[in-house]
């Protein structure tokens, strides 16, 4: 179970906080708990992990199957909480370069979360001759930039497999009943899988959202519910000792009101590094509004040690500092001996990687403490489908708890909103026109 860590975070705050802080958290608890929150019809993710649709979960496992024995690729398509989550676990269980590995599975291109050309075309040419299938992933139905992309890869498919062939390759996940994506999945028969009603993007990668592209890729769905299932039980703990989202919570609000503005989420896993961006979507929407919300950054280590170390270290002191490791592999390789040691590193032949990574992790983080900056530390045990999902869950209960204690509602995102209307007016959508017209004044056009 997935233990936090708070020994070097402690001295940068005055005054022990946990018990003056429970009676808040426990309010927080209770809405999650309760749903009756802020947003509270937006936490059916509290209860998913052991409460979720079985029928659904093998409909998925069928079909990613079914992907598995007919296609070559699949593309997904989606974007922020349609996107991030699936990539973060693909990429932390099976590599960053999972699409260049030997594998039995098929590759996996994401795409439709940004308005890249050169990325569309690409993905395009490596589909010439390799049979894929698609999985559209939209909870509105009606983001810009997946309908976008996905009318290239309908067009791609129809071309290659005639309509019908093209509909039985084309998965789309969405919402039960409304939204564009729904009616032309409807109107084309594609098989469709359900965003729930009760469960926005950014906390939905346990749902076919995330699962369908997860179990493509060959990972162990059923292992990855598991490990949720039993933080959900975790998690409703109603106390400080007990609960590890508490802890966690707890301590990055007490950072906060000390003077905390930017929390950086640091690995030792370069594979994690989508698992960051996931971490950053669900802080960074739930939080950040109302002019509150630590700022939600990443950082790979010992990579960014060497470029963004030199800031953590002596940078303006606004920063805290979440470290998550793991456990080392069974089998870590062992630094080679060289008998001319022209390098000077036989001091360290035969010694693991997991050695020097942890004298490496253990230097920063002392140096890092002496510099001003606490850190708090999630133990998480070995990296496999179990404990990410945990840790998904983890981070999401903490989130929660976290945006009650703000005191804003941590289920929606009204800023995003701002741009879309933009991008809508100027592109010349429908009943945007007047205010395009006044957009292009302002542009000078
Ligand atoms: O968390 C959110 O709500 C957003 O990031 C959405 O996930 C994102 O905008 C995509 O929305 P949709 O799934 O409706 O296409």
């Amino acid at each position: 179970m997935i233990q936090v860590d708070l020994t070097h975070m402690r001295r940068f705050i005055a005054l022990p906080y946990e018990a003056a802080l429970a009676p808040r958290l426990r309010i927080a608890h209770n809405h999650l708990q309760k749903n009756d929150g802020a947003g509270g019809d937006f936490t059916g993710w509290v209860r998913l992990p052991q409460e979720y649709d079985r029928q659904e979960f093998d409909r998925i496992q069928a079909a990613a199957r079914r992907i598995q024995s007919d296609s070559r690729a699949l593309v997904v398509i989606g974007i922020g909480g349609s996107y991030l989550g699936a990539r973060g676990v693909i990429e932390c269980l099976c590599s960053p370069n999972y699409n260049l590995r030997r594998k039995d599975t098929p590759n996996i291109y994401f795409v439709g979360n940004g308005l890249s050309d050169r990325q569309l075309r690409e993905t395009m040419e490596l589909l010439e001759g390799v049979d894929f299938s698609v999985n559209v992933i939209s909870k509105s139905g009606t983001t810009t930039e997946p309908a976008v992309a996905f009318r290239f890869f309908r067009e791609l498919l129809e071309k290659k497999y005639g309509p019908d062939g093209a509909a039985r390759r084309i998965y789309a996940t969405t919402d039960r009943q409304k939204g564009a994506l729904k009616s032309l999945a409807d109107q084309a028969g594609y098989e469709t899988f359900v965003v729930p009603d009760d469960i926005g993007g950014r906390y939905s990668v346990l749902t076919a959202v995330g699962l369908l592209p997860i179990a493509v890729a060959g990972i162990d769905i059923r292992a990855l519910m598991q490990g949720a299932a039993r933080m959900q039980e975790v998690c409703t703990a109603g106390d400080m000792e007990q609960n590890p989202a508490w802890q966690y919570a707890g301590a990055r609000y007490q950072l906060y009101r000390a003077g905390k503005k930017i929390e950086i989420l640091a690995s030792y896993e370069p594979s994690f590094r989508f698992m960051s961006e996931w971490w950053k979507q669900l802080y960074g929407e739930s939080e950040g509004k109302e002019n509150k919300g630590l700022f939600p950054a990443s950082v790979e280590f010992t990579a960014d040690l060497h470029s963004m170390g030199q800031y953590i270290q002596q940078g303006e002191r606004h920063l805290l500092e979440t470290v998550v490791r793991f456990d080392p592999e069974e089998q870590e390789s062992t630094v080679p001996f060289d008998a001319a040691d022209g390098d000077g590193l036989n001091f360290l032949a035969g010694r693991t990687m997991d050695f020097i990574r942890t004298q490496a992790m253990d230097g920063t983080l002392l140096a890092h403490e002496e510099g001003g900056v606490p850190n708090i530390i999630l133990r998480c045990g070995a990296l496999n489908a179990d404990t990410l999902g945990q840790l998904i869950y983890f981070f999401e209960y903490a989130c929660g708890l976290s945006g009650y204690l703000l005191d804003v509602n941590p289920f929606d995102q009204p800023g995003v909103e701002a741009y879309k209307k933009n991008m809508f007016a100027l592109l010349g959508k429908p009943g945007y026109e007047d205010m395009g017209q006044a957009l292009r004044e302002k542009l000078g056009r």
